[in-house]
C-alpha cells in the first residue's frame, strides 16, 4: 500500500478542492516567482511525486516545452493526463507521465535529463511514512538533496502537520510568509530559527492543538534559500505547514 498516494488520496483531493484553493493559489504564486537560472531558462521540467497534479496550475506547466512526471502511484499518471493533458496539448508542451520511483532513480533521471529543472512536488515530507525509521527517512532526504547539487531545483514539502481547531472551509487560514533558510548547525537546534519563524506565524492563525508531527524536512534547503511558508488545511481540523523554495544550480 502507498502511504502517501492511492485512491483514497485522490478522492480526498478531488473533494477538497474548495478547501485547498487558497493553498493552491499560494503555490501558484511561488511557482510563478521561480528565479530564472543563470545559464538561461530550462525548457524541460521533471516533477517527482506529481500525483495527479492536484495542487499544480496547468498555466505554469505550459511554460515548458516538455514535462515528465514520476509517481509510484498507478493512478497518478492517468489522472495527471486527465487534469493537465488538454492544457498542455494546447500549449504544445510534451507530457510524459511515468509510474516510477523518481527518488530511488533520481541520479539516473538527472543523468538522462542534464538540463531539466526538477520539482519535488510535496514528496519529501512524505518520506517518513515510506521508511521504517525516521533515521532512514532523514538519510534518504539528505541523499536526495546531495544528488541535486549543481542542478536548478525546487521543492514544496510538509514541514509540520497537526490538529487545528479552526473550521477553515473555503477560507485562507494564514497568509503566505517568507524567510531565509537559517544555517544548519548540525546540533539538536538545527534550523531552529526557521522553525520558530514558522511556528510563530502559523500556530495562532491555525489554532494549533496538541503536538504537531515533524516531517523531517528542516535541512532540505541550503542556508540562505528564500523559503515560502504556506498553510494547507488538509481537512477542516487537520493542517499542514508547507515550505517551498528554489535552489540555484
Ligand atoms: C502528497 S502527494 C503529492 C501531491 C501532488 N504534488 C499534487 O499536487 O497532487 C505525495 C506523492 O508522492 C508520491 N511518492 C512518494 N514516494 C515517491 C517516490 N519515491 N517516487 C515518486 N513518487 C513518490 C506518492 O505516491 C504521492 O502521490
Amino acid at each position: 500500500m502507498n502511504p502517501s498516494g492511492g485512491l483514497f488520496w485522490h478522492l480526498h483531493a478531488w473533494r477538497s478542492q474548495p478547501l485547498w484553493a487558497p493553498t493552491c493559489a499560494d503555490i501558484a504564486q511561488w511557482l510563478d516567482a521561480m528565479p530564472i537560472p543563470q545559464q538561461g531558462p530550462s525548457h524541460e521540467l521533471l516533477v517527482i511525486g506529481a500525483s495527479a497534479g492536484w495542487m499544480l496550475p496547468s498555466a505554469w506547466l505550459q511554460r515548458f516545452d516538455s514535462v515528465a512526471t514520476y509517481d509510484l502511484d498507478r493512478w497518478a499518471a492517468p489522472l495527471f493526463q486527465r487534469r493537465h493533458g488538454a492544457a498542455l496539448r494546447a500549449s504544445g508542451t510534451a507530457l510524459r507521465c511515468h509510474t516510477h520511483d523518481g527518488l530511488a532513480n533520481l541520479p539516473s533521471l538527472l543523468q538522462a535529463h542534464p538540463r531539466a529543472t526538477v520539482l519535488l512536488d510535496n514528496v519529501l515530507g512524505q518520506l517518513r511514512f515510506h521508511h521504517p525509521t525516521v533515521e532512514a527517512a532523514s538519510k534518504q532526504i539528505d541523499h536526495i538533496t546531495r544528488s541535486l547539487r549543481g542542478r536548478h531545483w525546487g521543492s514544496v514539502h510538509d514541514a509540520f502537520s497537526g490538529r487545528s481547531q479552526r473550521r477553515s472551509a473555503g477560507m485562507r487560514v494564514a497568509p503566505m510568509h517568507r524567510s531565509l533558510q537559517a544555517k544548519h548547525t548540525g546540533s539538536s537546534t538545527d534550523a531552529a530559527p526557521t522553525r520558530s519563524v514558522g511556528l510563530a506565524l502559523f500556530s495562532d492563525p491555525l489554532a494549533a492543538q496538541g503536538e504537531w508531527l515533524d516531517h523531517l524536512t528542516d535541512t532540505v534547503f541550503p542556508a540562505g534559500t528564500a523559503v515560502h511558508h504556506i498553510a494547507w488545511p488538509y481537512s477542516p481540523h487537520y493542517c499542514h505547514w508547507l515550505q517551498a523554495g528554489w535552489v540555484a544550480a
